[in-house]
């Protein structure tokens, strides 16, 4: 059987990571800047996290939700303390989708509503309710498309508030940093606002933190950098720091029902074991200061480089805008420097590294871009 071919590859086989490298099948080492799209948080194959997987996997891998897990418990008792919000409570689910899903789906029940409110630009997952708020036609099958979601501006509050009167929207969909949609921060006043609109029309604020969240940004949730509560906030990808994980946050308005949400593989206790071990790292280690520390330092640097239109993010979440196409030079990066990054769109780098990333990595990094640069021109 052959694979259904839908992701374009670079030729690169990687078969071992190591905090912020990943190896190839030839013992080749590249500089992580792109974390496997987000996802590595506390960095590759970090011991604890190691034995802590082992450790469980020895025990029992899985059994299902009809039974008492401990292991849930202290996920949702360690995140509610990691990011400030212990008074919320946790589903848990396997991706970012499924957590969007869950989000739409509890934002439709607590209202009776079925409209969504979203962003142009905006990226919430590829499953049915999340692709139906997705800004791209393109990865919409005629399933997908249905009438009740509004994609507005980002940053235009009068268009949400003349969305929000007319009375039927269930929720506003947001993601705490536009990821896909080239790493755009909403204004902190938009937020701001946004929220006392929700409170005001009776909508519900989900916040998107599959890629901003889990102290990519400097904080736990880039929303953070507003003072705000949502009342639903969605996790994955840094989350497990590789072993698939999501999970709702959702504050103590919503009152859970037997049976109103459910998964058969969310809150396993591998995914559970590895959740813990991401937090506990991010603790110990003081992931998000570092985050922030040598986000700041990189998004100085490369303010710094000519040929760089412009810079946009906060921690390790930067956009690097350029005014060409930057294929070329990320197969250099990758082919010939050693360096994974991602893209946005045709013209902008993606930098999602690991959080333990340090100031000679993002040096080495800087480095070899401006090389690349002068070898480009
Ligand atoms: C902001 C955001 N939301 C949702 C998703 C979907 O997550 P997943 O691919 O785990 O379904 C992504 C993935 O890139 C994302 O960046």
């Amino acid at each position: 059987m052959e694979l259904f071919n839908v992701y374009p590859l670079f030729d690169v086989e990687p078969v071992k990571g190591e905090g912020t490298f990943v190896f190839d099948k030839n013992g080749q080492r590249y500089l992580d800047l792109y974390g496997g799209h987000a996802v590595i948080s506390i960095g590759h194959s970090h011991p604890h996290y190691v034995a802590n997987i082992s450790a469980q996997v020895e025990k029992i891998g899985f059994y299902s939700n009809s039974v008492q897990n401990p292991l849930q418990k202290e996920l949702a008792r360690k995140l509610g303390e990691a990011c400030g919000l212990p008074e919320y409570s946790l589903f848990l689910c396997n991706s970012g989708a499924e957590a969007n899903e869950n989000a739409l789906k509890l934002a439709s029940f607590k209202t009776g509503k079925s409209n969504i409110i979203s962003f142009k630009n905006s990226f919430h997952g590829r499953t049915s309710a999340a692709v139906v708020v997705t800004d791209n036609p393109k990865i919409k099958a005629p399933i997908n498309f249905r009438d009740g979601v509004i994609f507005l501006d980002m940053n235009d509050l009068a268009a949400v508030e003349a969305e929000l009167k007319t009375g039927n929207i269930a929720g506003v969909i947001i993601e705490g940093i536009q990821g896909i949609g080239g790493i755009r921060v909403p204004e902190p006043e938009f937020m701001i606002g946004l929220r006392d609109l929700c409170t005001q029309y009776g909508a519900v604020l989900i916040l998107d933190e599959i890629q901003s969240g889990y102290g990519r940004s400097g904080k736990f949730f880039a929303f953070q950098y507003t003072g705000i509560k949502p009342d639903l906030i969605t996790v994955a990808k840094g989350m497990g720091n590789g072993f698939p994980i999501g999970g709702v946050l959702i504050s103590p308005e919503f009152e859970a029902k037997s049976g109103m949400l459910g998964t058969t593989f969310g809150g396993n206790y591998l995914a559970c074991a590895a959740g813990i071990a991401v937090l506990d790292v991010i603790k110990s280690q003081k992931l998000i200061a570092n985050a922030e520390e040598s986000g700041n330092f990189l998004i100085a640097e490369l303010k710094k480089i000519d040929a760089v239109k412009e810079v946009r993010g906060l921690g390790l979440m930067i956009g690097v805008e350029f005014d060409f196409n930057i294929s070329d030079l990320r197969k250099k990066l990758l082919y010939e420097k050693k360096i994974f990054t991602g893209v946005s769109g045709t013209n902008i780098l993606r930098l999602l590294p690991p959080l333990i990333l340090r100031k000679e990595h993002a040096v080495m990094f800087l480095d070899k871009l401006k090389e690349s640069l002068v070898e480009l021109s």
